[in-house]
């Protein structure tokens, strides 16, 4: 797909972060818009800043849906449906994402789930409900964003990230499994899977605000959105260049594409101390993902 003119995109997680930016450029280059969160407010905000940058006639929605329950993700099709008046979608970028920290030995079954759900689950049921749309469409697009937690299964030492990793390693090997399925089946629909590195968004912010998280400290939200190497505007630009280039494979950020050579460099160390001490040194991993930093 060489450019967004007159396609219609979805955009799951855009009340702030990538969605959001993602939102934003799609709606400046002439993309019709459905966009969903659980967090209303914010994608109120979202879609006005996107009626603002518009081109007049475009045709732009916000659903509230959470992508971790069927039911939900199917209501928001059906609307989606009936408001656009279209059987087919162009774009679907699985972006919607929660990054709980929690122990899979004794932490909470209910977030360790409710992480896993929305970060999995989230593709999956999005992926099953548009696919009809996508394959209906003359050209399709499907964007799944994993993390590098989808190729290296760690934010640093002694912190538990089983829930989180474990999503993004299987959305990783989904993504990557479908390009034959969609090469066989219906060859017009390519796949593209998104690997951010540290990315300024709302992510700790929204997490502790939808799980009442109690691990981490409040002001870390700012922090993490504040010190990132990379904005969300700026990944939301490396995303679509990567689709329009028809690119499977996006890492985001100088960090991202590091810690990828480096885990492929050195599979067997990549859990040893004398490799996230190298992440240290080369500024891959800060103290603000990891607050055990070594001294
Ligand atoms: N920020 C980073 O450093 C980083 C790094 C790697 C991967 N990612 C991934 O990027 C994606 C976007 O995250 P972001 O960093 O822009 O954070 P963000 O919190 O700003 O955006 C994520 C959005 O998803 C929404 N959301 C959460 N649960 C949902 C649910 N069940 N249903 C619908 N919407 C839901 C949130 O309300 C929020 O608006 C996520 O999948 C995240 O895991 C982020």
């Amino acid at each position: 797909m060489k450019n967004f003119n007159n396609k219609l995109a979805v955009i799951t997680g855009a009340g702030t972060g990538m969605g959001r930016e993602l939102a934003r450029a799609l709606a400046r280059e002439g993309a019709d818009l459905a966009l969903c969160d659980v967090i209303d407010a914010n994608m109120v905000e979202t879609l006005a800043l996107c009626e603002a940058e518009a081109a007049q006639g475009r045709r732009m929605t916000a659903h509230h849906c959470d992508v971790s329950n069927e039911d939900s993700v199917e209501a928001f099709r059906d609307a989606l449906r009936v408001q656009h008046k279209t059987d087919h979608i162009h774009l679907l970028f699985n972006n919607a994402g929660i990054g709980s920290v929690v122990s899979f030995v004794n932490g909470s079954r209910a977030l360790w789930e409710r992480t896993f759900n929305t970060c999995w689950f989230g593709v999956y049921y999005c992926s099953r409900a548009f696919m009809p749309m996508l394959v209906a469409a003359d050209e399709g697009h499907i964007i799944n964003t994993s993390s590098v937690n989808g190729f290296w299964a760690s934010v640093g030492k002694g912190r538990e990230h089983t829930a989180y990793s474990s999503a993004k390693f299987a959305v990783k090997g989904f993504s990557e499994a479908l390009m034959e399925d969609l090469a066989v089946h219906a060859p017009h629909v390519k796949v593209s899977l998104v690997m951010p590195g540290h990315i300024g968004t709302r992510m700790v912010a929204n997490t502790i605000k939808l799980t009442g998280e109690v691990q981490v400290d409040e002001a870390l939200g700012d922090a993490f959105e504040q010190f990132a190497p990379t904005t969300s505007a700026q990944a939301a630009e490396i995303i679509l260049d990567g689709v329009r280039k028809e690119r499977w494979r996006i890492l985001v950020g100088e960090d991202a594409k590091r810690l990828d050579e480096l885990v492929r460099e050195d599979p067997e160390g990549a859990y040893s101390d004398a490799f996230r001490e190298r992440l240290f040194s080369e500024g891959v991993l800060n103290t603000l993902i990891e607050p055990n930093a070594p001294s």
